[in-house]
């Protein structure tokens, strides 16, 4: 591979490259200067350490870094910007962030001058690209160093900010571009607490106590969900849709037994003022049974459609795409007509599917952080997410709108059931995959989100 024959036979590459931490040998393989030439991550990455590092049994590929000190500071920086999805955090000690603010003998020895060079400099670059980071950077820099001055950590800060990107800067008085002591000693203390700020609770170093602006910078997974998955305005050229690919919002059990629910109409009207002012989260019980009418209705209400229209099936409760992803399995404990167990509810059908037959109060408790509710309610509503059917249109951003979707369902059994005199607490409380465990669902292209009890509640003074 011809990056490889420049890794084995250009001495300064090796100076640069590989003699550092393992680490930074593998951002080491993301660009390197050859005769003022860049190799792009694209042609590189795949040569070096990421690859192999992922084949090792002991290696997690999802929580890959890079640390590095002065050259390797900038290879970290740049790793952060053009790789993100492959280095989740970095540590970047004194780097050069621009080459034209470097020495010029070092940088000019192989990138020439920035006039003879200027697409170079250019493509090296990083401060005009801060935008682009992936994870939040830990930036070490001694504020007395005269070889790779601090306006490299400075500049690339001031455009982090401009950008809004999480970072940490940890400065060291006094230090000059080779830290000592103290310095040497804060450097290491805080990158080791930045990394395992980064990866969690997981992390094997999660005894080390954290500095407290570590603590208050350190992004989590989640912050990192948001903010990679924001629509910017000037990031919204579209895409086509592969309509062939476009998965179905139906899912059903076709050699299941089918229990036809009677058609969804309300008992009784209910006024939507007195309904907000009624609702409230049930968590007591009377024991009464719950009618096959009352539990068909409030299926309906919250996952049946409710008007056919331009090929399209629209549901009861709203969904963004009008792609449904939300699946509803009924776990019956106490319904009248319904032998106890775990049914599917086939939209389409407006019928449900029977899973499993038995007593599941238990089981489904369990799963539910051990919550009563869902031992003591007449029916248990489950909601599973089928990820792929929001992700065919909106990609990652997708997730988002599964979890809404799942609360409008919610928000809508909350109303009918209020509405016909029935109580409802949502469940978000549980045990992953438990639940999924209970339902038949593996968890990953369908998994469990969201779960309410529905019974009649105990009136006061009716134990
Ligand atoms: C997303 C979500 C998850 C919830 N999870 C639980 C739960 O696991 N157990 C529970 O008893 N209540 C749960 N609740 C109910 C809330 O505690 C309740 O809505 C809140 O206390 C406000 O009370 P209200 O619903 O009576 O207005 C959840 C509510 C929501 C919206």
């Amino acid at each position: 591979m011809r990056a490889i024959d420049h890794l084995a036979t250009t001495p300064w590459i090796h100076d640069h490259a590989l003699s550092k931490r393992v680490v930074d040998a593998v951002s080491g393989g993301v660009v390197r200067f050859i005769n003022g030439e860049i190799l792009t991550l694209a042609e590189s990455r795949r040569l070096v350490g990421v690859e192999y590092l992922k084949t090792l049994p002991y290696v997690d590929a999802e929580r890959i870094g890079s640390d590095g000190k002065s050259f390797g500071g900038f290879l970290t920086l740049y790793a952060l910007i053009h790789a993100p999805d492959v280095f989740r955090c970095g540590v970047a000690g004194s780097g050069p962030t621009d080459w034209s603010y470097y020495d010029t003998i070092y940088t000019e020895r192989y990138m020439n001058t920035p006039a003879a060079n200027p697409e170079g400099y250019a493509a090296s670059e990083l401060v005009s690209r801060a935008g682009d980071i992936g994870a939040a950077p830990l930036i070490i820099h001694g504020l007395a160093d005269t070889n790779v001055h601090l306006k490299n950590s400075v500049a690339f800060i001031q455009a982090l900010e401009k950008a809004d990107k999480p970072f940490l800067f940890v400065p060291l008085p006094g230090e000059d571009h080779h830290y000592e002591g103290d310095g040497l000693a804060t450097a290491l203390s805080q990158s080791t607490a930045y990394s395992g700020g980064r990866w969690g609770n997981n992390s094997p170093r999660r005894n080390i106590r954290r500095p407290r602006e570590v603590t208050a910078m350190s992004e989590g997974i989640g912050d990192r969900y948001l903010r990679e998955t924001k629509y910017h305005p000037e990031r919204m050229l579209g895409r086509d849709l592969d309509w062939a690919a476009k998965p179905s919002a139906y899912k059903e059990y076709p050699s299941s037994r089918r229990v036809e629910l009677p058609a969804p109409v309300p008992r009784r009207e209910a006024d939507l003022h007195r309904v907000l002012l009624a609702r409230s989260s049930v968590r007591d019980y009377s024991g009464e049974p719950l009618s096959l009418a009352d539990l068909s209705y409030l299926l309906w209400a919250c996952a049946g459609i409710r008007r056919v229209a331009q090929g399209y099936a629209f549901r009861t409760s709203p969904s963004a795409g009008a792609l449904y992803p939300i699946e509803t399995y009924a776990v019956a404990n106490n319904v009248r007509g319904l032998e106890p167990g775990l049914y599917h509810y086939a939209v389409r059908a407006h019928a449900l599917e029977e899973l499993r037959l038995g007593d599941l109060r238990l089981e489904t408790a369990r799963a539910a952080l051990y919550q009563g509710i869902c031992a003591d309610a007449a029916a248990v509503l489950v909601w599973t997410a089928v990820f792929e059917r929001s992700k065919w249109k909106y990609e990652q951003r997708g997730y988002r709108y599964v979890f809404m979707d799942a609360g409008h369902m919610c928000e809508n059994l909350y109303l009918v059931a209020t509405g016909q005199g029935l109580g409802v607490c949502a469940v978000g409380a549980l045990f992953d995959d438990e639940l999924n465990a209970l339902l038949g669902v593996d968890g990953v292209e369908e998994s469990a989100i969201y779960m309410a009890a529905v019974g009649h509640p105990l009136r006061k003074g009716k134990e």
